[in-house]
């Protein structure tokens, strides 16, 4: 059911990346560009047209120097940017961000190794603390009465108790934009900062999930270490279809689209369209891949494995590692496998936009499979662009599985030789099948409007029982 428009109170959005980032012209002036990632893609649209104050770290020099201008109003937004001495930001966002709730949130620890909760990492924990202060008290000085305040993901857990203390009047909830920890899982935290960690959630009105699963593991956490399950709210994010298809069309992303099709010729696509990211599962996917051509020997020439996967957090040994090892394996299957004429994969780690919308546009068959994630906008997104009935390959563990698995050919990300034969099975579907399902998968994802989901959380905010 689309829900009908909420009124706008004033609404403060708050979040480690922001809507813009800044760099230098060739004149040395600061500049704005619209921010990267899944967030800013499905909320930006929508902050921007209601209007409202974002608050987010400033992350690079020139976002610093950005910053000192105080807030910046550009590209639709109102930008306050917090400035965090850099290396306090690497304790923040590295160790504990992302080197500590994002491997737990996502089932990804390495036991054996890590977390190690010691010195280094309780000094982390107190920039973690910190940070989310700095942010707290933004929040207090920028908010009017009884303001809406949407406070994005989980770099930023502790606002809520912070926030129910110093600004009762406020109406504020958290969107998880991950998947969210088990009780197994979370007990590698200590008490004392799983406690924190529950409670600074749990001061917000609602928390939000892109799915069912991840409320229902917070809400088991949060049962484990408050002995109480605060108010909760599903809202899926959803993609602007208007905006992809504008995107779609642009000279650049034409220009990359001829020189896909003067690579691939008439052969089938696979493709996907990934950060380099631990829980993107590109590996076996590649190996699935690798076994489809052992084992079907009929694809071999007639298929090209299109990857568009670019770099992230580059600051973690993990991320830089994995990356490494998709290059060496690409290298290799395409060593084992290539012809003249025929690399089976092309690969390509330029982070650029316009070709990730042209390889959208051109795919036989789209391949999201991975291990655990919050949503997957990529799903979304090619089922807007693409052109050519293409099929989804879908993990289970993705948390667009709920909306889209019917829509798709499903897998179970970590099985090897079940990916290959889905991958065959989307190839060899007929024609009607393809655009029949294609059609489906469009319409399931023209549902809801990005401002639908900007909706969503408002109302979350103002209508649960208070937590407090
Ligand atoms: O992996 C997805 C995700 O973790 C989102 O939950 C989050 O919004 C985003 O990545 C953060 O990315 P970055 O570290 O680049 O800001």
């Amino acid at each position: 059911m689309v829900p009908s428009r909420m009124p706008q109170p004033e609404l403060i959005i708050v979040s480690n990346r922001g809507p813009l980032s800044f760099a230098h012209d060739d004149s040395g002036a600061l500049v704005p560009t619209r921010g990267g990632g899944g967030l800013v893609t499905s909320l930006g649209p929508a902050v921007a047209e209601v209007g409202g104050t974002w608050i987010a770290s400033a992350i690079t020099d020139a976002d610093r120097e950005a910053a000192a201008q105080g807030v910046v109003e550009a590209q639709g937004f109102r930008l306050r940017s917090l400035v965090v001495e850099p290396d306090a930001y690497r304790l923040f966002y590295d160790v504990v961000a992302n080197a500590t709730l994002w491997f737990l949130h996502h089932n990804l620890m390495d036991l054996a190794r890590r977390p190690r909760i010691d010195r280094r990492w309780r000094e982390a924990w107190e920039g973690y603390r910190a940070v989310n202060a700095a942010f707290a008290e933004a929040v207090v000085e920028e908010a009017g009465d009884s303001a809406t305040v949407l406070v994005h993901d989980y770099h930023l857990s502790l606002l809520g108790a912070a926030l129910a203390e110093k600004r009762p009047d406020l109406a504020t909830a958290h969107f998880h934009h991950t998947p969210f920890v088990e009780p197994t899982g979370l007990r590698v935290l200590p008490d004392d900062v799983a406690t924190e960690l529950l409670d600074g959630l749990a001061g917000h009105r609602a928390c939000g999930f892109h799915s069912a699963r991840w409320a229902a593991g917070f809400e088991a956490s949060a049962r484990s270490v408050l002995d109480r399950v605060p108010p909760t709210f599903v809202a899926p994010a959803t993609v602007d279809a208007d905006e992809v298809t504008r995107a779609k069309e642009s000279p650049d992303a034409a220009q990359r689209l001829a020189a896909l099709d003067a690579a691939v010729g008439d052969r089938m696509v696979i493709a996907r369209v990934d950060r380099i990211e631990l829980s993107k599962n590109i590996l076996r996917g590649f190996h699935a891949y690798d076994e489809l051509l052992a084992t079907r020997p009929e694809w071999r020439e007639r298929v090209v494995f299109v990857a568009r996967v670019y770099p992230s957090r580059e600051g973690l040994a993990e991320y830089l590692a994995y990356r490494q090892e998709v290059e060496a394996l690409v290298d290799v299957i395409n060593d084992r496998w290539g012809r003249p004429g025929w690399a089976p994969i092309l690969l390509d780690t330029a982070d650029d936009f316009p070709g990730s919308l042209a390889v959208l546009r051109r795919y036989d068959v789209l391949l999201v499979n991975p291990v655990r994630d919050g949503l997957n906008l990529v799903a979304s997104e090619g089922a807007v662009a693409n052109e050519r009935d293409g099929v989804l390959v879908l993990s289970s563990e993705a948390g667009s599985w709920a909306e889209l698995g019917p829509f798709a050919v499903g897998i179970n990300p970590f099985d090897v030789s079940g990916t290959a034969e889905a991958l065959d099975e989307a190839l060899s579907m007929d024609r009607a099948a393809r655009a029949g399902q294609a059609a489906a998968l469009r319409q399931a994802v023209c549902r809801r409007t990005p401002r639908d989901w900007l909706d969503e959380q408002v109302r979350a905010a103002h209508t649960a029982p208070p937590a407090r």
